[in-house]
């Protein structure tokens, strides 16, 4: 029996291949994608969204847009890593795909109140829509399976010395959803780091041979060549299909629950995720933190799965 998938994204060049890991796996049924401003405005992540479908020939899948921006911060983007228009590298075909009506807080609430079981939610940006949505529709929670976050870090950050990106655009929006009871995993650069895209990796993702595999070797190419010149790492960590992984394949991500805390006004730290793997704190634990990653077995399922599309 597949897992209900919504995906709440940025793309962003891995957000495209965590959408193409939930539409492609056989353990996940993708019913619904809204898109938040992130790594590039609004305007370019929902429009990206609709195009990484469209390349996958991923059609009937419901895509919404949701916050343009943080609750209460001014959106800070990233196009020095993904590139003016949020998927640097190839040509962009015309989406077919069509931008649904429904903002993605009424399009979460369609998708819930028409599944038959609770539905797990993917976030691999900021995490906004679902804090907006857990604010605004506190009496849907309980139909929530369960939420998975691509972001923060048990260790160092990647847009400040202690903050990961996607924390760090909305850590209050982090907090809420941290605080809602709904069980959440943290997927974090400590984990994601390991997901690098190496020369044998592209290979191995361009020998599927398909017209996603090929869309996505030049994603790839230019994700890579971006996080060389920005962090000097010329094999790129492709974060958020990690974030999948954990649902698609529980094995293949080890998980630890324990405590996690969000710094919202730490002049140096805020957007730092402090998780208390020792009790220090004496707090109770309050999520499950992804602490090692099958990496060769990740591979193959990302694989696997794109070979199923178009
Ligand atoms: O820090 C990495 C995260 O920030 C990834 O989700 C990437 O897409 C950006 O959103
Ligand atoms: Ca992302």
């Amino acid at each position: 029996m597949s897992i209900p998938v919504i995906v709440d994204c940025d793309p962003g060049h891995d957000d495209v291949f965590a959408l193409w890991l939930a539409a492609g796996h056989p353990s996940l049924e993708l019913v619904a994608v809204t898109a938040v401003g992130g790594n590039v405005p609004l305007e370019h992540t929902s429009r990206n969204a609709r195009v990484a479908l469209t390349v996958a020939g991923v059609m009937g899948v419901p895509v919404a847009a949701g916050a343009e921006g943080p609750l209460s911060r001014v959106l800070e983007t990233a196009e020095w890593i993904h590139g003016e228009n949020g998927l640097g590298g190839p040509v962009l075909p015309e989406p077919t795909v069509p931008l649904d009506a429904r903002g993605a807080t009424e399009l979460i609430a369609d998708t819930l109140l028409a599944a038959s079981e609770p539905v797990a939610i993917v976030a691999t940006g900021p995490i906004t829509n679902v804090a907006v949505f857990l604010r605004d529709r506190p009496d849907l929670a309980g139909r929530i399976r369960e939420i998975v976050w691509m972001g923060g870090s048990t260790g160092r950050g990647n847009v400040t010395p202690y903050a990961e990106f996607n924390a760090w655009v909305d850590p209050e929006a982090l907090a809420i959803v941290v605080g809602s009871g709904i069980r959440f995993t943290m997927v974090g650069l400590n984990v994601t780091h390991r997901a690098l895209v190496t020369a044998a990796v592209r290979e191995r993702l361009a020998a599927v041979g398909n017209r996603t595999a090929a869309f996505g070797d030049e994603l790839l190419d230019f994700f890579c060549r971006t996080n060389d010149e920005v962090f000097g790492m010329p094999d790129g960590p492709l974060h958020d299909p990690v974030a999948v992984a954990v649902l698609a394949d529980p094995g293949s991500v080890e998980l630890v629950h324990t405590r996690l805390d969000v710094e919202l006004a730490g002049t140096e730290t805020v957007g730092a995720t402090s998780v208390d793997f020792d009790g220090m704190l004496r707090r109770e634990p309050n999520a499950w933190v992804a602490t090692g990653l099958d990496v060769d077995r990740f591979w193959g399922m990302l694989a696997a799965s794109v070979s199923r599309l178009a």
